[in-house]
């Protein structure tokens, strides 16, 4: 049986996780609107949101922009109505050393990953809050609780998004509205073609030194947006799924003789 079709705000649906995401909510008949900078990409995205059998709404969205979520808000809702699920999507990663990093670029690491999450939720929870229902996910990291060097504004920022995460979960107690943490792990996506090149050899192997990354194995962004689809589609009277791990699916072992 279908589930009843939901309105699904995402941010960063232009690529990677937001979009495959974006498609997972289409394929299951729900409404979709879509927000990210690449104009172009979006429509992409939105057409194969509708291709899928869900209703899409594209526009662009830069969240480092209080006057554009705003702009976004009232789009989104006038095109599709209230949001029933907000995505807090959007990221992205300087991959410098913290002392070779300008100010600018650990600027916008907090403002894209942390501040952004802060003012869509404030824009979507006095409604939510009205309706008495509605799902804030927070797309985080792993890197939250397992820091890498070349990540320190980010790290750090998907830290502030478990705290972020807590507290909203803590001051929508009882109110029919949750706050969900996807903890996410290593995926394939556009993330790492912001890594430069020349620098990746090095990158890597501060990685391995600080015991933070054992091996070459990703999942799919499907995978992560199959997670979510499927967490908020628990009823909020069955359960509170308040954080969820995502990790690249388990290799089948051979049995032991
Ligand atoms: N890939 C991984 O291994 C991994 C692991 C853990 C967590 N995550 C998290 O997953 C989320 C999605 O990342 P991804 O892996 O799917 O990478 P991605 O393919 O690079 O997608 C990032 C998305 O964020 C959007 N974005 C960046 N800056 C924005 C801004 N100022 N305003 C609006 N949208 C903006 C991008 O769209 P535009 O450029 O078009 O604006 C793009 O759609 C991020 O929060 C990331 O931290 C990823």
């Amino acid at each position: 049986m279908s589930p009843e079709p939901r309105t699904i705000w995402i941010t960063g649906a232009s690529s990677g996780i937001g979009a495959a995401t974006a498609r997972a909510f289409g394929a299951e008949g729900h409404r979709v609107a879509l927000g990210a900078r690449r104009e172009e990409r979006l429509e992409e995205v939105a057409k194969q949101v509708e291709g899928a059998g869900g209703r899409a709404f594209a526009h662009p969205l830069d969240v480092r922009d209080p006057a554009s979520i705003d702009r976004f808000a009232r789009a989104a809702e006038a095109a599709l109505g209230p949001p029933d699920v907000l995505v807090n999507n959007a990221g992205q990663n300087l991959s410098s050393l913290l002392h070779e990093a300008s100010p600018e670029a650990l600027r916008a690491d907090v403002e894209t990953n942390l501040l952004s999450a802060l003012w869509m939720t404030r824009a979507v929870l006095p409604g939510m809050l009205e309706r008495r229902a509605g799902d804030v996910v927070f797309i985080g990291s792993d890197t939250a609780q397992r820091p890498r060097p070349y990540m320190a504004a980010y790290s750090a920022a998907k830290a502030g998004i478990e705290a972020l995460a807590k507290v909203v979960e803590m001051e929508t107690e009882g109110t029919g509205v949750r706050s969900i943490l996807m903890r996410v792990g290593p995926t394939g996506s556009e993330f790492g073609n912001q890594m430069p090149k020349e620098q990746i050899h090095d990158i890597l192997a501060s990685w391995k030194y600080w015991g933070v990354f054992r091996n070459m194995h990703w999942m799919p962004a499907e995978s992560v947006a199959r997670a979510v689809v499927r967490t908020v589609a628990i009823p909020v009277e069955e359960s509170y799924p308040a954080v969820v791990e995502v990790q690249p699916g388990g290799r089948k072992k051979e049995p032991r003789d």
